[in-house]
């Protein structure tokens, strides 16, 4: 509801694709299943919310066994890391998801604003 009370466009998209499946208001009736599934821009609302506002935004695992991470060591940053058993390793899908790198840059045709 956030994301959307400021995007005024996409509102204006999930509603004509909420009315043309199901109608709005009274006429209108309950999703199916495969209605909901068929909502490609509805699933697409959805997963760009929970990629700009992941309801689990960090998470961690523990190494069980001495290990390593195969990239983030020495000053460039491609070296492995050791990682002792016991180890808690957090990671943060809200910095990832909105990490630029991570995505199509400037002047790729996919290119977009992860911020956004
Ligand atoms: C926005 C919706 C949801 C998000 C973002 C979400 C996120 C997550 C994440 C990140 C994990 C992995 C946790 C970990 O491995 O440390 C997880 C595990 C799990 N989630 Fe969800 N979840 C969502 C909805 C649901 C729903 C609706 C159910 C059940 C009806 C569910 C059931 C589970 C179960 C059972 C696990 C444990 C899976 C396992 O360890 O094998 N989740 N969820």
């Amino acid at each position: 509801m956030f994301e959307l009370s400021r995007n005024p466009e996409v509102v204006a998209k999930l509603r004509s694709e909420i009315g043309s499946r199901l109608g709005i208001g009274s006429d209108g009736r309950k999703p199916t299943y495969v209605d909901l599934k068929e909502m490609n821009y509805l699933s697409a609302v959805i997963n760009e919310t929970l990629r700009l506002h992941p309801a689990v935004p960090f998470n961690c695992r523990v190494a069980l066994h001495n290990t390593t991470l195969p990239r983030g060591g020495c000053p460039d940053g491609l070296s492995p890391v050791g990682v002792p058993r016991g180890t808690e390793v957090m990671y943060s899908t809200m910095l990832m998801q909105r990490r630029a790198d991570l995505y199509p840059t400037k002047g790729h045709p996919g290119y977009f604003d992860p911020l956004k």
